[in-house]
């Protein structure tokens, strides 16, 4: 048997899944306007249930009416989110599935032409995306407000029947923009060193773990360097190893590409391998990245990942993990026709978000 067709049974909280297969994260833009789920949203995410993922995740959705970053915006601010994330969270399990709701905040990539304010981080920020805005600083007490709408979020993730979420530390939104020395230029106890930086993460970590019942599954997905935000491996590493002391379940590394190395303090590693080096064990590691086969997968699991996380895969092929089996044939790489991604279950909005990634849908 493939190694990530085998179950696994997380140390804190022994909640067990059936393989280590994860869907990971995908924006979708298929939901409405108030962050509703559409049917077209549920629809998509149960056929991955359904097609044998161990654990899958939502598209990134916002914690706070004024953290969404785009159009077609899954949120979770609100009990008006109540029902539709009770049918998926309902979808999934029915399939013995986990649901993982990816939460977040947009941050300085929170534009105000979606969100109707000036977007907030945690310094004043600039840069690629922003059409020549800047955000301005949150204020001590709003930050406070953003850490509990992370815990009121979890805890109606959890009342509609999700098993766990996710923490999006990631590709630079607002957790990323306070760990990262180029987006967090603060001076009070938000800012300055990278313990100071985190404190923003640890208290999100701290509250959604107050909010919700010991068993339910919280996770943190980090990038490994984001140069950009002034985050390099070694803040990644020291983060990581802060994480061990808290009560996460998992950290999921994400790659863009599992062979991607990075030299530090004078080795060359891969990045699922750095963050395995400092981990030890201690906590379930996730990792992500141009996985399309079952040779990817094993080489993922041979740097030290438990779980395998696909993407792009995912949305071709919701029965991935019967790729893994032995002797099955090889999933079918793009580009795709629109016909394919149809009978894969995507929406024509779907559809058409997915031609903004080179390749991947025919002409
Ligand atoms: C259409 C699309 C939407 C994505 N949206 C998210 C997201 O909401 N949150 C996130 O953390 N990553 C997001 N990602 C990144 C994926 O989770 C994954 O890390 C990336 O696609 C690399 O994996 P892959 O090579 O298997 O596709 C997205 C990727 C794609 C292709």
């Amino acid at each position: 048997m493939h190694p990530a067709l085998a179950p696994f049974t997380f140390p804190r909280g022994s909640r067990t899944v059936k393989n280590r297969c994860v869907l990971a994260a995908m924006t979708n833009k298929q939901s409405h306007d108030d962050g509703r789920l559409s049917d077209e949203e549920i629809r998509w995410l149960t056929m991955r249930a359904e097609g044998g993922f161990g654990i899958v995740t939502t598209a990134a959705a916002n914690v706070s009416e004024q953290g969404k970053g785009w159009d077609g915006e899954f949120g979770v601010w609100s009990d008006h989110h109540l029902p539709g994330l009770t049918q998926l969270a309902a979808q999934i399990t029915k399939y013995e599935s986990i649901g993982l709701v990816q939460l977040f905040h947009g941050g300085m990539r929170a534009p105000e032409s979606i969100t109707g304010v000036q977007p907030v981080s945690a310094s004043e920020n600039g840069g690629r995306g922003m059409n020549g805005t800047v955000s301005r600083a949150l204020r001590g007490k709003e930050i406070e407000a953003i850490i509990l709408d992370f815990g009121m979020a979890a805890a109606r993730c959890e009342r509609a029947g999700f098993q766990g979420v996710e923490l999006h530390g990631a590709h630079g939104y607002l957790i990323a923009q306070f760990l990262g020395a180029k987006t967090n230029r603060r001076t009070d106890k938000w800012g300055g060193s990278l313990s100071n930086r985190w404190r923003f993460l640890q208290s999100i970590i701290r509250t959604v773990r107050e909010h919700t019942s010991d068993d339910f599954l919280v996770g943190l997905r980090l990038s490994p360097v984001l140069t950009s935000a002034g985050f390099e491996i070694h803040d990644a590493l020291e983060t990581v190893e802060m994480c061990t002391k808290t009560e996460l379940d998992f950290i999921h590394v994400s790659c863009w590409d599992i062979d991607e190395s990075v030299e530090h303090e004078g080795h060359v590693r891969t990045y699922t391998e750095w963050f395995e080096h400092v981990l030890d064990g201690r906590m379930p590691l996730v990792s992500t990245g141009m996985i399309w086969n079952a040779d990817d997968a094993q080489k993922a699991i041979d740097q030290g990942t438990d779980f395998v996380g696909v993407g792009r895969v995912g949305i071709a092929h919701p029965n991935w993990p019967d790729y893994l089996e032995r002797g099955s044939i090889e999933p079918v790489r793009p580009p795709f026709s629109p016909d394919h991604l149809t009978r894969a279950g995507l929406s024509p909005t779907f559809i058409k978000y997915m031609r903004a990634w080179d390749g991947f849908v025919t002409e």
